[in-house]
């Protein structure tokens, strides 16, 4: 099948969050099983880096508020999987990506929906007829839309649309007023159609008109049907839940594999973790904490986002620092309160928290090597990808049970168990899944067990592709 990807971030050229990693190894999966897909994303500054080839192809878009004249980029993965990119410099040549700091661009509106037309524009003036637009989270909703009332008759009628939902809490909400400066018609402004307590909402015009909905993982899948996971969505969620399927990530295990990985001083494997200890002492050295101390090193890797629930880590983490020997490395940018937040409890436990505040993915992966423990506490998760890092590296997961963390993470109290799970999104609830992380660290046996069947577990990219694959062939009638 021909599939037409179109993503706001993609690995290695833009990244926030999740979706960029997934941007990178779903399409590489499915070029694998035969297909050819081409992801159309912006040309960020960051993009410059990777020396984009350009294609020649012109392409005008014309919105009341002005026309845009852009050119397509492009860099190939092997011959089935090319990423094209959409330069258009007044929208993307910034330092950021959505915003600056706190900050969201003000045009966004303009700039996703410059993408998501723009993706169709392309494939158009490159004359690839898909047959699935894959389209994901609010920057590219709007595309569903203009796919069934723009391009019925060109060579893209034909295709189908998946819409997959990454983080219902994103929804692309804009003032009404932008409808105009986008040209989109009135009579869709309904709550059936664009409108959202009298504003308008690029996510639902996927979650409207895609043939398809999924999202990433069978567990969220039911969290937002329901009015405490929905966001405001659940009922319009609920009414096409005939659609919605619940398909979980993978991870991309050629760049996420402790036993090949570049970014680490030694590597290891389920049969031997010698390795394991060597990142650690490293890990602890990079922090410069001393690193002959006994007791278990808990880690974060995170966006400092009300999501992740890093306000139970520094509720509970105080405590527990005072009265043990653990200690605690937190990576990890976003709310600058929550970042306040953890230069104070660094500052308070010299010796015991490493603090590194930015985005860093080098570090990241020594992180996962060292760490004993990796704390996501989330309020909610989507899927979540660094628990399933986590496991692959031997850093023992302490999750909520919610999401994504819950079809991935098998609690100790099973005898196939790979890490501690906890229910209430309470403090209280959180220590005691930290208390079982002690008890389990002075038991080396049992958690060399644990970390095993961690490591050994597969979560590699191939069966969610072929989960998407057949999905796709049911859109087509192909099955
Ligand atoms: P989300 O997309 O909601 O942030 P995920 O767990 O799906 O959560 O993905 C987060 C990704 O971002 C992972 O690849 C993680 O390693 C990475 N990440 C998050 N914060 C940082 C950081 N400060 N430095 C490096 N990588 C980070
Ligand atoms: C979102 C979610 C995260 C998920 C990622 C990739 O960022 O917050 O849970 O893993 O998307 O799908």
């Amino acid at each position: 099948m021909k599939i037409l990807f179109v993503v706001s971030e993609v690995l290695p050229f833009s990244k926030t969050g999740g979706l960029a990693d997934v941007a990178s190894a779903l399409p590489a999966a499915l070029a694998g099983l035969g297909h050819e897909v081409k992801v159309v994303t912006p040309a960020y500054a960051s993009v410059r880096a990777a020396k984009p080839e350009p294609l020649g192809v012109p392409l005008s878009l014309s919105f009341p508020a002005g026309t845009f004249h852009s050119e397509l980029l492009s860099v190939s993965h092997g011959p089935n999987h090319q990423v094209l990119f959409l330069a258009q410099d007044a929208l993307y040549d910034r330092p950021g990506i959505y915003g600056e700091g706190p900050w969201p661009y003000a045009d966004n509106a303009l700039r996703y929906a410059f993408l998501s037309v723009g993706a169709l524009s392309a494939a158009q003036a490159l004359g690839f007829a898909p047959d699935i637009v894959h389209l994901n989270d609010w920057q590219t909703g709007l595309a569903a839309l203009a796919l069934l009332r723009g391009y019925g008759d060109t060579p893209l009628g034909r295709a189908r649309s998946v819409f997959t939902l990454h983080n219902l809490a994103y929804q692309g909400w804009f003032p009404k007023e932008q409808m105009d400066v986008l040209g989109l018609p009135w009579e869709l402004f309904t709550p059936d159609g664009l409108e959202f307590y009298d504003q308008l909402n690029f996510l639902k015009a996927g979650v409207v008109w895609a043939d398809a909905l999924t999202t990433v993982s069978p567990t969220y899948a039911r969290d937002i049907q329901t009015p405490e996971g929905g966001e405001g969505l659940h009922g319009l969620l609920r009414e096409r839940a005939g659609a919605l399927t619940g398909i979980l990530n993978g991870i991309d295990t050629t760049t996420w594999n402790p036993a090949t990985d570049v970014h680490l001083p030694a590597r290891f494997h389920a049969g031997d973790l010698a390795g394991k200890a060597e990142c650690r002492r490293a890990l602890l050295s990079r922090f410069g904490l001393p690193a002959e101390a006994e007791g278990p090193l808990f880690v974060c890797i995170s966006r400092m986002a009300a999501q992740k629930g890093m306000d139970l880590v520094l509720e509970v983490m105080p405590g527990l620092l005072s009265r043990s020997n653990a200690r605690l490395v937190v990576l990890g940018s976003g709310d600058p309160e929550l970042e306040t937040a953890f230069r104070v409890l660094a500052s308070r436990f010299p010796g015991q928290v490493g603090l590194q505040l930015g985005y860093d993915e080098s570090l990241s992966h020594l992180v996962e090597a060292g760490g004993d423990f990796f704390l996501m506490p989330s309020r909610f998760e989507p899927c979540g990808l660094n628990q399933m890092y986590s496991l692959a590296y031997g850093c023992v997961p302490v999750v909520r049970s919610v999401g994504g963390l819950s079809d991935t993470v098998v609690d100790l109290s099973q005898p196939d168990g790979t890490g501690i799970r906890f229910d209430a999104f309470s403090a209280p609830a959180f220590e005691r899944a930290v208390e079982r992380a002690m008890a389990l660290h002075a038991d080396s046996t049992a958690l060399e067990a644990v970390r095993r069947r961690g490591m050994v577990r597969d979560f590699s990219w191939g069966r969610s592709a072929r989960a998407y694959e057949a999905l796709y062939r049911r859109l087509v009638g192909t099955t």
